[in-house]
C-alpha cells in the first residue's frame, strides 16, 4: 500500500491522492467553503456521487480540461455525454465499478434522489475508491441498514458520511450509520456550507467517541490528512 493524502475541499469535494489524483464532486462555482478554483485544479480521474449541482459542480470542465474521465452513475454518464461530446465517462452501475488508470470505484447505494437540468438521471450512489487503503464516499445519503454489508463486501478504512442533516443524515442518524460500517476512520462532510445544512461535528464526533467504533477527523478545508503505507493516520 501506499501512502494516501485525503484533503477535503469544502462540502462533499474530496480528493485523494496516491499514485493517481481524484477528485470526488468537485462543486467550486457557487461553494462558499471551498479552497479551488476551477482553473487549477489537477485529476486524473473525477468521480461523481449524482446530478445535483452542488455534487456534479464543475466535474464536465475539469474533466474537460485535464482530458480524464467522470466515473458516475450510467443515465448521468449519458446525459452528460449528450451533451459533451469530447467528454469521456464511464457510466457505471450499483454494485458495479471500474478500473480507471488503476484507481478501483465501486458503486454502492445512496437513499437520496439525482437529477440534471430538472430530469431524473438514475439513482444517485456512494463510492469506494482504492484497493488497499479503501474509502468510502456515501455521497447524499440517508442512513440504510445496507451499510453492514457495504461494510462486508467492502471493509472500507475510512468513511465519508454527510452529516448536515435537511437533505441527508444529520449527526443523529450518522452515528447509527458508524456503527454498521465500523471502518477505523469517518470524516463528516456536506455541512456548514449553507444555514440549511447546519449538522455540527463536534456534535458527531462527540457521538461517535460514545460508540468507540470510529476515530472521527474532523477535516479542515484544503488540509491534507495523511495516511502512511500502514493505513494509519500519520499525526
Ligand atoms: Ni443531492
Ligand atoms: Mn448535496
Amino acid at each position: 500500500m501506499t501512502q494516501t493524502v485525503l484533503t477535503w475541499h469544502g462540502h462533499a469535494c474530496f480528493e485523494i491522492q496516491n499514485e493517481k489524483r481524484i477528485l470526488i464532486d468537485p462543486f467550486i462555482t457557487g461553494n462558499p467553503k471551498t479552497d479551488l478554483t476551477k482553473e487549477n485544479v489537477k485529476a486524473d480521474l473525477v468521480v461523481v456521487t449524482h446530478g445535483h449541482s452542488d455534487h456534479l459542480g464543475d466535474a464536465v470542465e475539469i474533466a474537460l480540461g485535464n482530458g480524464v474521465p467522470i466515473v458516475t452513475m450510467v443515465e448521468l454518464a449519458w446525459a452528460l455525454k449528450k451533451e459533451f461530446k469530447d467528454l469521456l465517462v464511464e457510466g457505471i452501475n450499483l454494485s458495479g465499478g471500474v478500473t480507471v488508470s488503476g484507481v478501483k470505484v465501486r458503486s454502492v447505494i445512496a437513499v437520496h434522489s439525482s437529477s440534471y437540468k430538472d430530469q431524473y438521471v438514475g439513482s444517485p450512489m456512494g463510492v469506494v475508491i482504492g484497493d488497499g487503503f479503501k474509502i468510502y464516499h456515501a455521497g447524499d445519503t440517508g442512513v440504510f441498514r445496507d451499510m453492514e454489508l457495504i461494510r462486508e463486501v467492502h471493509h472500507p478504512n475510512l468513511s465519508i458520511l454527510p452529516i448536515g442533516g435537511y437533505y441527508t443524515m444529520s449527526p443523529a442518524e450518522a452515528q447509527f450509520a458508524v456503527s454498521m460500517l465500523k471502518s477505523e476512520y469517518v470524516v463528516p462532510m456536506h455541512y456548514g456550507t449553507f444555514p440549511l445544512i447546519s449538522g455540527n461535528p463536534e456534535e458527531f464526533k462527540e457521538l461517535v467517541d460514545k460508540t468507540g467504533v470510529s476515530r472521527t477527523i474532523i477535516a479542515k478545508v484544503g488540509v491534507p490528512i495523511v495516511f502512511g503505507s500502514d493505513g494509519k493516520l500519520l499525526e
